[in-house]
């Protein structure tokens, strides 16, 4: 069931979908739904044949309209060139999904501060120079918008390992909420997804390199059990930026089984114990109370 779509027939009718990082990965299964639903959708990453040769496929597999276009969003003028292009296309941009990321584990003291700009400069300001540019153009033209932006559970915990990435997204984080309050008296909306592990190539290869998966099984984590479908990403995304979501503005929806307050939660390791075990366990813990009582 859940590995189905969920919205109706052609509920993004009408509306043109800007995805960064979109032809592979999260930003390619939102993209196809996307489409699916009907709705026009432009696709940018920062290598040309990967991106067009991701649009022809999209647009095979699910039909409709897809744009694709070359951009490094860590460059102000290379995110309102694509920008531009994909008016130019379509007469107008209705929705960006900042997607866009990168990241990778490492201990913070082995990274050179290049490696932390890198990370930064993609999540955090690829997604200001984004939202920034199409903001302008919505105000300017007294547009209706909306902004959806993929952060993770780790932009309000903070993690180690992963601390140039946990920075940027809390400040993607910060720009959803900030954003949402400000502008949502121009019709615009902004809201963010926190996915737990979705298995994605680009993300798991640099994340859970196979070396690690080998020590520790991230499934182990998840109260649910098992990693995330891409559909299940796809529908809840397509819902924020349609129009059956026109009163939720600056929340941030968490997709992830319950993992991160599995993390959280200081007896939830308890889970480990066998059932067998218990029975000696409260055994013990009786015995205590009966002896603090005499
Ligand atoms: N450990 C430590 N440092 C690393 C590293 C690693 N695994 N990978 C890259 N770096 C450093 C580089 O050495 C370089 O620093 P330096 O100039 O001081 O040597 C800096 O990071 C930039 O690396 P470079 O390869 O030039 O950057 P890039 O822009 O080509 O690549 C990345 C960006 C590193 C984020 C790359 O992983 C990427 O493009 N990812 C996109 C997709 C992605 O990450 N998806 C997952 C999202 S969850």
């Amino acid at each position: 069931m859940y590995n189905e779509g969920m919205l109706r027939d052609n509920a993004l009718k009408g509306k043109t979908i800007l995805v960064t990082g979109g032809g592979t990965g999260l930003g390619r299964a939102m993209s196809k739904y996307f489409l699916q639903l009907g709705a026009n959708v432009i696709i940018a990453s920062r290598k040309l044949p990967v991106i067009e040769q991701a649009a022809k496929e999209l647009q095979e597999e699910a039909g409709g309209t897809v744009l694709g276009l070359s951009c490094d969003v860590r460059i102000y003028d290379e995110v309102e060139k694509m920008v531009n292009a994909g008016i130019e296309k379509f007469g107008k941009i209705d929705v960006l999904v900042n997607n866009a990321a990168g990241n990778f584990v490492s201990p913070t003291e082995r990274l050179s501060h290049r490696a932390i700009d890198t990370v930064v400069d993609i999540v955090l300001r690829g997604s200001y120079n984004c939202t920034l540019a199409l903001g302008k153009k919505w105000i300017a033209e007294k547009q209706k918008g909306a902004v959806l932006s993929i952060v993770t559970t780790y932009a309000w915990t903070g993690s180690g390992y992963v601390v140039p990435s946990a920075m940027a997204k809390a400040g993607v984080l910060a720009m959803t909420r900030s954003l949402a309050a400000e502008w949502g008296r121009n019709g615009i909306r902004l809201n963010a997804i926190a996915p737990g592990p979705f298995p994605t190539e680009g993300a798991f290869s640099r994340l859970f390199p196979a070396e690690v998966a080998k020590m520790m099984d991230p499934k182990t984590k998840i109260p649910l059990g098992r990693y995330g479908e891409l559909q299940e990403l796809a529908n809840l995304a397509a819902y924020l930026v349609s129009d059956f979501s026109s009163y939720v503005n600056g929340d941030v929806v968490t997709i992830d089984g319950g993992e991160w307050l599995y993390g959280g939660g200081e007896f939830n390791m308890f889970s480990h114990i066998p059932k067998e075990m218990w029975d000696m366990l409260e055994e013990a813990i009786r015995s205590t109370n009966k002896k603090s009582k005499e």
